[in-house]
Formats: structure tokens, C-alpha cells, sequence
């Protein structure tokens, strides 16, 4: 049994106060609310000039033993939350992170763990209470959509939140378009290039990352493409929830389509983020640039470190193929998606031969 002051709710407030002032007050249980009466636990006897302050307070405050139940203390890691639900060879092979987007977190879980999903779920809701729904990968991106499958382990069923990436409000439904908060940095790097005054062409614009983090910033018209109506559905949307200073015009279709038919010799920068098949697209890139110069920012995968030499080399075949004269102003590891699986984004200046 502990001891507390048992005070009116009235005063409850003032008297807290008072006794975390003095130091008194024990963090690690409970208040307990009786009837009209709340009861502070306190981790010593009152001194009597001590018991004179809180009688200042509230006349009818008096001292009690009482039952108080102790705090629970959140954990601090997965790890922690899980100890003693999963056995040790499990906690070996938890994976130590997983993403989040928006109040939404996906993990991959390894195979063996697959019939304890939902205490691993809740075990990432117990140490983030920002996170208020959990799914797993059940596999990679796939499709023209880029899209990766998932299952529900934990919390609301909901796929649907809004992501703040450095300032930049995107509702995204995880379940229906791209998305990868990971890639945060990146769209910052290629926004923070772009001045007053640009025209951009974001040929697979997702929800739009890229675009709204070019307009938030800058003076400068995006022509937001993406081939996913879902995908162009979530752009309007991020349209109004952010205040750009840019124009973005969000383009249903096929990026080559629209190119071809609509926005040949438009723009001096072209974002190619589809790392699987960019390369396919070289040439309408070539079209879109006004007088076939300007700056390309174009992502693929690469295998491992050597791979980018290799894929660098067919990049600039591609590029002279298409009769332009390119100069690779940088090439950026951006993500690992997997052991020795990179993606890495070439920065590339494109002048006509
Ligand atoms: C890897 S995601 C990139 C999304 C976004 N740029 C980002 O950083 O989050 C590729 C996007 O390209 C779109 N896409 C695939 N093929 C396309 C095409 N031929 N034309 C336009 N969009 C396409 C997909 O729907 C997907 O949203």
C-alpha cells in the first residue's frame, strides 16, 4: 500500500502542481480519481510546513493509503515491446525498421514469422502512438503501377493518410499508388535545383512528390504526368492541400502519349523516376526538352556498385543514339530496396549535338 493526498477535483490541478514543485509526486503510478475526489500518489510523508501549503490550497486535502496502480512505461523499441511475447531466435529475426507513411506503418516480415504478424503489429503500435494502422509486404513493386501488395496485421483498416515530408502534405493510399517516404531527400535534392521560371516535365509523377515539392518552393510550371488515374486523383487533392507558389498540371496518361502529342519541345528539366524501364522513354525525353537542352534527372536500378558504370554507359548510348551530347553532372546512390540492389538517380546535362 502507498500513501497520496486525497484533495477535491476542483483543486486537483493547483495541488499537482504544488507536489511536482516539491518534488513529492511519484511519476511512477497512477492518479486515481474516487468519486469527486482525486487521489496523488507521493513518494514520501509531508513535511508539516509542506502539509500547510497544500491545506492553502484545499482545506479538506488529508493523507491516505492507497492501492495505486503503477504506470505502464511505453517501450522503446520493437524489440522491447515484443520481448516476452516472441522467443529469442524470433527477436534475432525481426526486421529493426519499417516504414511509416503518414499514421500508417509497413513492415516485411520474414516468412517464419508469419503466424505472429498481429503481435508484431501491435508490438509497432505499442512504441509509436502515432501509428494507427499496420500492414505487412507481401511482395515487391510490381505492375505498370508500381504498386506494392500488402496485407492488414494491426490496427484500423485503412490504407488512406496524409504524409508530411518536409513541409509537403500528400494523401496517399498505400494500397492504390506509389509511394515511398524513403525517397523524401530526393525530392527535396531535384526541387532545390529548380529556379523562378523553369518549365518541368515529371513524366511518372506518383501522388506527385516531386511536382508539389517543385511548386512549394518556386515559380516554376510542372507538367505532372502519371499513367495511374488513382495516382492523378491523389495529385489534385495534394493541390489543395498545399500553398505552392508554382503551377502544377496534373496529365492522366501514358508519359509518351502526352509527350508525343502534347508537350514536344516544352520543358528544360525532366524527372524519369520509373527505375525499372526509364530507359525506355529516353527518347521522347530527348522531345520534350525546348531545343533538345536542358537537365534530365533519370533513375534506375543498379545492381551493385560496378553496375553503375554499366548502367551509366547505357544511359549515354541511349542519350547519343538520340543524337544529343550529354554530360553526367552527377550520378546519387538514392535507396537500397534490397542487397545489392540500388537506386541510383544520374543527374544528366543535355545539350543538341
Ligand atoms: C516509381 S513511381 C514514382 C512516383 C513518384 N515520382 C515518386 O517519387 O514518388 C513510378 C510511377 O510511374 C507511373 N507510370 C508507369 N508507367 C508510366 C507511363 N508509361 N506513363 C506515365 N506514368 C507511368 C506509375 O503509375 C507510378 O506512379
Amino acid at each position: 500500500m502507498g500513501i497520496g493526498i486525497r484533495v477535491s477535483r476542483i483543486k486537483a490541478e493547483e495541488v499537482r502542481k504544488l507536489l511536482k514543485l516539491m518534488g513529492v509526486l511519484d511519476e511512477k503510478f497512477k492518479v486515481a480519481k474516487v468519486n469527486d475526489k482525486v487521489i496523488f500518489p507521493i513518494t514520501r510523508e509531508l513535511k508539516a510546513e509542506e502539509v500547510d501549503e497544500v491545506l492553502k490550497i484545499e482545506s479538506n486535502a488529508c493523507i491516505v493509503g492507497f492501492e495505486f496502480e503503477p504506470k505502464l512505461r511505453k517501450p522503446r523499441s520493437l524489440i522491447e515491446a515484443l520481448s516476452g511475447k516472441l522467443e529469442p531466435w524470433m527477436l534475432a529475426i525481426l526486421p529493426r525498421s519499417f516504414s511509416i507513411v503518414g499514421d500508417i506503418a509497413i513492415i516485411e516480415i520474414p516468412d517464419q514469422l508469419y503466424s505472429y504478424r498481429s503481435i508484431i503489429g501491435e508490438g509497432i503500435m505499442a512504441v509509436n502512438s502515432s501509428v494507427k494502422a499496420v500492414y505487412m509486404k507481401t511482395g515487391g513493386t510490381e505492375g505498370i503501377y508500381r504498386i506494392r501488395p500488402i496485407e492488414h496485421i494491426a490496427g484500423e483498416r485503412r490504407t488512406e493518410t496524409i504524409h508530411v515530408e518536409y513541409g509537403c502534405r500528400m494523401k496517399v493510399d498505400i494500397s492504390k499508388v506509389y509511394f515511398n517516404p524513403s525517397l523524401s531527400y530526393e525530392h527535396v535534392r531535384v526541387a532545390s535545383k529548380v529556379v523562378d521560371g523553369e518549365t518541368v516535365i515529371d513524366m511518372f509523377t506518383g501522388v506527385g512528390s516531386f511536382a508539389l515539392h517543385i511548386a512549394l518552393r518556386t515559380k516554376a510550371r510542372v507538367y505532372a504526368i502519371d499513367i495511374n488515374p488513382e495516382a492523378i486523383k491523389y495529385l489534385n487533392e495534394n493541390l489543395k492541400l498545399n500553398k505552392l507558389k508554382g503551377e502544377i498540371i496534373p496529365i492522366y496518361g501514358d508519359a509518351r502519349e502526352i509527350i508525343n502529342s502534347k508537350l514536344q519541345n516544352t520543358a528544360n528539366r525532366i524527372i524519369m523516376n520509373l527505375p525499372h524501364n526509364a530507359i525506355e522513354f529516353i527518347d521522347v525525353a530527348i522531345k520534350a526538352l525546348r531545343d533538345m537542352k536542358g537537365i534530365i534527372h533519370y533513375y534506375t536500378y543498379v545492381a551493385s556498385h560496378e553496375g553503375i558504370t554499366l548502367e551509366r554507359d547505357k544511359l549515354l548510348m541511349e542519350l547519343r543514339r538520340n543524337d544529343v551530347e550529354a554530360e553526367i553532372l552527377e550520378a546519387r546512390r538514392v535507396l537500397e530496396v534490397a542487397p545489392y540492389e540500388l537506386i541510383t538517380v544520374f543527374d544528366v546535362k543535355i545539350c543538341r549535338k
